[in-house]
């Protein structure tokens, strides 16, 4: 997802936009650009790449003004080149603006600008909706109610920042479905998509909400709904440090991530997890109760690494809670016309908290009277303020495109969500305290595993020149191997596979040969014997396996070519532990073949599109 940064106040702008931009090129982008209110008018640089091809290309002290926005872009409309990256001007050249998102009905406004003699430089959906305030202002010789009206007439998704010599003491920005929040400083504001980008000047926050926007003067600002009503906005402080957005010497914030998560995996189950009476203490679903006791079915919603995340959470909820639970992409949910009755309770685990068909799939829910919780990363987000109630991850901030912490700390919270809903129907007091005790052990679990990362790394230089990989898990671990599975391709551009390892024989077993090699989770539970036998099924075939297993688990190691270690831990846990060696094992394996692994290409860390 692009990146915007705005500001307005006493220093120099240009520098302090780029420097924003670059704490938000995690989110993914292709194109960066600025522009500047300079004495002379408008100053536009705008460079495809990165931002640090920007500053190769243009002296930033050079822009010299106290007031700009500045834009990473993540194309949607036109390739990534130098002439449709953001900001976009107006006929006049005297607005400029950023945009994320996509203007739906662009060709039907560009074909009556057209029509009208305007001319256009970009292929974007943005440089329309310029022009077209543009034409706005010389109608109406307001910047504001120009944008306004303009916004009163587009289709589609916008985080906006609009600037103008005619005003150029101001900045306008407005949100529909597009994050964009608020910094708050003395005599000086920003505008970012992150709060990551304000976080150095500032601590003090506005999230803008759906269909609101925000003019700010060096003196103050007022927020507003897109149609001129004036809302009141509430000043929040950012809950993060900035040591959390760095890599504090790590190589990259993919294997911080990694590295940090005996201590995320903690701070989920801090103060929740209750050990002695074997429950949970959810605060945060507390107006839920109720509705959670009645309930007869569950849906879980999501995208990605999330909905891998979601499908472990089906298996614990039905094991621990034996209540039904259906899990469905955001994105096909969102069409399909769901059946959802009032009695149903619906949860979208996010990551972002901004994933748009995560987003809308949760707004299709509540229509049908659903009650829908969040589970959610990003404190503030969307989906955590839309959502009726819901449990946070307490992740911290995640850079890396790829998500890892965050896909344990989401199981973390699916585990305590299934033994809380568990212990209020049948489970006893003492199957809650021995799951509880199990979960307060993964943190050190995971640290066991994280020493072991040398073996990892070697297994991965072996194989990193591979075209394909199949990942194979039963039962709780099918999730497990989905999600190692999208790890390897993300970011190492291999081909990989998931499936339950029983129906390799349905088909994929026609891939293997000496070539292939083939990751087995094979944790000691009550499936293990089957698995067994399927690592013999590739073995027959001269494939490779890698296996992991539990540590006391010799025999394996006389089947499987490599095999790395977990720990033992009650089966319904071992996704957790199987997910950590799979996150490094695609680290390593992108590492040696050169790959950009916190930006792998066409990713974007939140997916605001659809
Ligand atoms: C994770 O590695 C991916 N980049 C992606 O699949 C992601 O999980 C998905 O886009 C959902 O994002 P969310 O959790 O922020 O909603
Ligand atoms: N739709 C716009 C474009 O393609 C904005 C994309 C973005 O969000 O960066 O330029």
């Amino acid at each position: 997802m692009c990146g915007i940064v705005g500001y307005i106040g006493t220093q120099q702008a240009a520098p302090l936009i780029v420097s924003g931009l670059k704490r938000l090129e995690y989110r993914g982008y292709d194109s960066a650009g600025v522009c500047i209110i300079s004495d002379s008018g408008l100053r536009i640089e705008k460079k495809a790449g990165r931002v640090a091809a920007l500053e190769k290309f243009v002296d930033i002290d050079s822009l010299s003004g106290t007031v700009g926005v500045g834009h990473t872009r993540w194309a949607t409309h036109g390739l990534p080149n130098d002439v449709n990256a953001h900001p976009h001007t107006d006929q006049s050249g005297s607005i400029a603006l950023v945009h994320n998102g996509i203007i739906e009905n662009y060709v039907t406004i560009k074909k009556k600008l057209l029509n009208a003699g305007y001319t256009f430089r970009s292929e974007t959906d943005s440089e329309v909706l310029a022009v077209f305030i543009g034409m706005l202002y010389d109608q109406l010789n307001d910047v504001e109610l120009a944008v306004r009206t303009a916004l009163s007439e587009v289709e589609g998704t916008f985080g906006l920042v609009v600037v103008s010599t005619h005003e150029p003491d101001m900045i306008i920005a407005a949100r529909r479905g597009s994050p964009l929040i608020l910094g708050i400083g003395n005599g000086e504001y920003l505008v970012a998509s992150d709060a990551a980008a304000v976080i150095a000047h500032t601590r003090q926050v506005v999230y803008l909400n759906e269909n609101e926007m925000a003019i700010l003067r060096r003196d103050g600002f007022t927020t507003k709904t897109i149609e001129n009503v004036k809302t009141r906005s509430v000043v929040e402080e950012v809950s993060f440090e900035l040591e959390q957005i760095e890599k504090g010497g790590f190589e990259h914030f993919m294997l911080k991530e990694i590295f940090e998560q005996p201590t995320t995996f903690h701070d989920g189950f801090r103060g929740r997890l209750q050990i002695e009476e074997g429950t949970v203490r959810l605060g945060g679903l507390t107006s839920v109760v109720d509705k959670l006791r009645a309930a007869k079915r569950i849906i879980i919603t999501a995208c990605g690494t999330s909905w891998h995340a979601a499908l472990v959470g089906e298996y614990l909820i039905e094991h621990l809670a034996r209540v039904p639970v259906e899990v469905e992409y955001a994105s096909e949910f969102r069409y399909r016309n769901p059946i959802i009755n009032s009695d149903d309770i619906v949860i979208a685990i996010s990551q972002s908290g901004e994933t748009a068909d995560t987003l809308a799939a949760i707004r299709e829910a509540q229509l049908k009277g659903a009650t829908v919780l969040g589970m959610v990363n990003v404190v503030g987000s969307t989906i955590a303020r839309e959502t009726d109630a819901g449990v946070y991850l307490h992740a911290g901030p995640e850079i890396g495109v790829a998500s890892t912490k965050a896909f344990t700390s989401q199981l973390c919270v699916l585990t305590q969500f299934a033994l809380y809903l568990g212990r209020m129907r049948a489970l006893s007091a003492e199957q809650g305290r021995e799951i509880a005790r199990e979960l307060a052990l993964i943190p050190e679990h995971i640290r066991t595993i994280l020493r072991g990362a040398d073996e990892v790394r070697r297994i991965a230089h072996e194989y990193s020149s591979v075209s394909n990989f199949l990942y194979l898990g039963r039962g709780f671990n099918f999730p497990a191997a989905l999600e190692g599975a999208l790890k390897l391709k993300e970011i190492s551009y291999i081909h990989a596979e998931g499936y339950p390892a029983a129906e390799m024989k349905h088909g994929p077993i026609a891939l293997i040969d000496d070539n292939m090699p083939v990751i087995f989770i094979a944790p000691k539970d009550e499936i293990y014997e089957k698995v067994l036998t399927n690592i013999q099924e590739v073995r027959a075939r001269s494939g490779k396996v890698i296996a992991i297993a539990d540590e006391e688990d010799e025999y394996i190691a006389s089947i499987a070519n490599h095999v790395i270690r977990i720990p033992r831990t009650l089966p319904m846990l071992t996704p957790i532990l199987a997910s950590i060696p799979l996150q490094l094992l695609a680290y390593y394996i992108a590492v040696e073949r050169g790959c950009n692994v916190d930006m792998p290409r066409n990713l974007a860390k939140s997916v605001t599109v659809e």
